[in-house]
């Protein structure tokens, strides 16, 4: 596979396993064309074109040729010089993969956020109050992701001469489909058993060896679940605390995420909603090997790194 043919699987499959659905993803790219296309030059000028094929903002080929062909890549949940470093020593890494974004992906975090107000309209939350709530968070992440030297990584990729590919969002919309429908399967009805459904998931198995399985954060093993809503697993990074309260009156009885901050997990108790942390790196790992299987399928070699936990599911 070609580097810009495992970019485009990516976008495809991420899109495929969207809360927001196909249609809604093809609405907002329309929109954005329109805009676009009703720019000033200079406005123009700046505009990342990319973003009118690709709605995951934090998903880009970061540095190499899209063109070349790729049979081995090394993969990790971070990938920096460290991890550069490592696949130039280990022999013929054709392409580094990293899930957190890098570069310019990680300076356009803040946008794929956006998906964060559908999914919380999809539990109940009205789209409006989701909206002015997330608008607020969105900006300060992008206040908070301006002073980082985000490009960093991106120049050593390019000092070692090594191809390098950021994927995210549309991993992280794997690992929360994946989550919801296995939920949805076991039916918990009390929280112990959510966590007893989780771990039943190889990478939260593995996870819980090295301490880091899924918890109870907020509630008891024998509270009742009430509805299990996934608001905390896609979208970017953490929403705005001021959800919980909003998700209560929507009826929202536990929410399941990868992690959380102390400021959410003190509204989610004001607001008596239950969470359960799946766990991060696990969860990351969760959706990341869900399209590693896509790319394994067809003769890729995959080599994980920092912190992955790799778990095959190619019969699937
Ligand atoms: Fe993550």
């Amino acid at each position: 596979m070609k580097i810009k043919e495992i970019y485009n699987l990516a976008i495809k499959i991420g899109i495929e396993a969207d809360f927001r659905g196909k249609e809604e993803i093809e609405r907002m790219l329309k929109r954005l064309k329109e805009k676009y296309e009703k720019m000033e030059p200079d406005e123009k000028e700046e505009f990342d074109l990319e973003r009118l094929k690709n709605p995951f903002s934090d998903t880009r080929i970061l540095f190499g040729n899209p063109q070349k062909e790729v049979k081995k890549v090394l993969v990790g949940i971070d990938v920096d010089g460290e991890e550069l470093l490592l696949a130039e020593k280990l022999d013929d890494i054709d392409l580094v993969i990293s899930h957190h974004p890098r570069g310019k992906a990680l300076a356009g975090l803040d946008d794929v956020m956006q998906l964060q107000v559908d999914v919380l309209a999809k539990y109940g939350v009205p789209v409006n109050i989701a909206e002015k709530l997330l608008k607020k968070r969105i900006e300060e992440v992008a206040r908070g992701i301006a002073p980082v030297n985000h490009n960093r990584a991106v120049d050593m990729a390019r000092h070692l001469d090594l191809p390098f590919l950021c994927i995210h969002t549309p991993c992280d919309n794997l690992a929360a489909k994946f989550a919801d429908e296995k939920l949805k399967k076991d039916n918990p009805v009390l929280i112990e058993e959510i966590t007893k459904s989780l771990k039943e998931i190889p990478e939260y198995r593995e996870a819980i060896a090295i301490g880091a399985g899924p918890r109870i954060f907020v509630g008891e093993k024998e509270n009742r679940a009430g509805k299990i809503v996934i608001t905390g697993m896609t979208g970017g990074t953490e929403g705005s605390p001021e959800i919980y309260e909003k998700l209560a009156q929507a009826g929202a009885g536990t929410v399941v995420g990868m992690h959380i901050s102390e400021k959410h997990r003190e509204e989610a108790e004001k607001a008596n909603i239950n969470v359960v942390i799946a766990g991060h790196i696990s969860s990351d790992s969760l959706g990341v090997n869900l399209f590693l299987d896509e790319l394994e399928k067809r003769g890729i070699k995959i080599i994980p790194c920092s912190g992955l936990i790799r778990v095959p599911r190619i019969s699937k």
